[in-house]
C-alpha cells in the first residue's frame, strides 16, 4: 500500500517576539530562523518520522533544490515533486512568548499544479492505497474526488480555513481532521451559536454521517466521532514553546498508527503525544519528534 500527500512545501521564516507586532508598529524580533515548513512538508516529515515512505505531491521553485534535497534526506519520496517557475511557496512566521504563532502565506508554487499533472501522478495510485491532503495547494477539491473515485482513503485537514472548503465536496473524505474554528466554519450556520465541542462535533457528524471525525482540541485535548463511536482523549499536560507543526506531526503519526492496524483510540493518544513534544521546541519540520522518540515514552506497544 502507498501514502500519499498531496501537500504544500514553503520555506519558513520564524521571527520570536514578545507579542505579535500591532498595526502600525515595526517590531525588532529576538531570534530569527529560516526552515523547511508548508503544512504538507510538514506532514508528509511527520509520517517519514513515524516510519512511513510518503510519496509527496508538490512544487516548487526550480532554483530550490536544497528544498527537495532536505525532504529526500528526511526518507520522504519526492519524486513527484515538480520544479517550476513560480516562487516556493513561504510563510512568515511570528511566534510570541506565549508560545502562539501567527502566520503569514505566499501560496506560489504550491498553487501552481495543473489538473492533468495531477491526475497523470493520480493514475499510479491503487484502490486500498492513503491519500493525505491539507488545504493550502490549489485543485484540492479536484484531488478529493478523484482519490475517492479511485477507491483510495482519504485524510482531509481543511486548514488553512477558506470560504472555498464550504463548497468542495467533503463526502469524498474519510478521516476528516479539524480544530474547533475549522468545525465553525465547515458547518457555516449562522444560527448554530454552539461553540462546546460536543455540539460542534455532533452537528459536523449530522452532516456528514459516513464520516470518520476527528476534532483537535489544544489543551482539552481530541474529540472522535463516527457512527458507532464518540470519545475524548485527555491532552498532555507540558510547557508550550511554539506550537508551530504540532497539528501536522498529530496527522502524519495518526495516519502511521491507523496504517500499522492500531484502533483509533491507540492512534490518537500517540498521535497525541508526538504533539505535545512538538510544542515544546521552536519551529516547524525540526522539532517533530521520531518514533523511537515515542517508543521510549511506551505509548505504541
Ligand atoms: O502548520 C505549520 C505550517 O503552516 C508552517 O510550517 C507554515 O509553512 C504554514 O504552512
Amino acid at each position: 500500500m502507498n501514502v500519499y500527500n498531496y501537500g504544500s512545501i514553503n520555506i519558513d521564516h520564524i521571527y520570536r517576539v514578545t507579542d505579535f507586532v500591532s498595526p502600525g508598529e515595526t517590531l525588532a524580533s529576538k531570534h530569527y530562523q529560516r526552515m523547511l515548513g508548508g503544512k504538507g512538508a510538514n506532514q508528509s516529515i511527520a509520517l517519514a518520522k513515524a516510519g512511513i515512505k510518503v510519496k509527496h505531491i508538490g512544487s516548487i521553485n526550480s532554483d530550490d533544490a536544497w528544498v527537495k534535497d532536505s525532504l529526500v534526506n528526511k526518507g520522504i519520496s519526492t519524486e513527484y515533486i515538480q520544479q517550476l517557475q513560480a516562487p516556493t511557496g513561504h510563510a512568515i512566521i511570528q511566534v510570541s512568548d506565549a508560545g502562539e504563532n501567527a502566520i503569514i502565506l505566499h501560496g506560489g508554487a504550491n498553487h501552481a499544479h495543473s489538473l492533468t499533472d495531477l491526475e497523470l501522478i493520480l493514475s499510479n495510485a491503487k484502490k486500498g492505497d492513503v491519500i493525505l491532503l491539507q488545504n493550502e495547494c490549489n485543485l484540492t477539491d479536484s484531488v478529493l474526488s478523484l482519490s475517492k473515485e479511485k477507491g483510495l482513503t482519504v485524510v482531509f485537514n481543511p486548514a488553512p480555513m477558506t470560504d472555498e472548503v464550504s463548497t468542495y465536496a467533503l463526502t469524498n473524505v474519510d478521516y476528516l481532521i479539524v480544530n474547533e474554528t475549522e468545525a465553525e466554519a465547515l458547518l457555516n450556520d449562522p444560527a448554530f451559536n454552539q461553540t462546546q465541542a460536543h455540539a460542534l462535533i455532533d452537528q459536523l457528524h449530522h452532516l456528514y454521517p459516513e464520516q470518520k471525525i476527528i476534532m483537535t482540541l489544544g489543551a482539552d485535548g481530541v474529540l472522535y466521532k463516527d457512527k458507532q463511536h464518540t470519545f475524548t482523549i485527555a491532552a498532555e499536560k507540558v510547557e508550550v514553546v511554539d506550537t508551530t507543526a504540532a497539528g501536522d506531526t498529530f496527522i502524519g503519526y495518526f495516519i502511521q498508527q491507523i496504517i500499522t492496524g492500531k484502533s483509533i483510540e491507540t492512534a490518537l493518544k500517540v498521535a497525541n503525544k508526538a504533539s505535545s513534544i512538538t510544542v515544546q521546541t521552536l519551529g516547524a519540520s525540526e522539532s517533530i519528534p521520531d518514533m523511537s522518540t515515542i517508543q521510549s515514552l511506551g505509548l505504541t506497544r
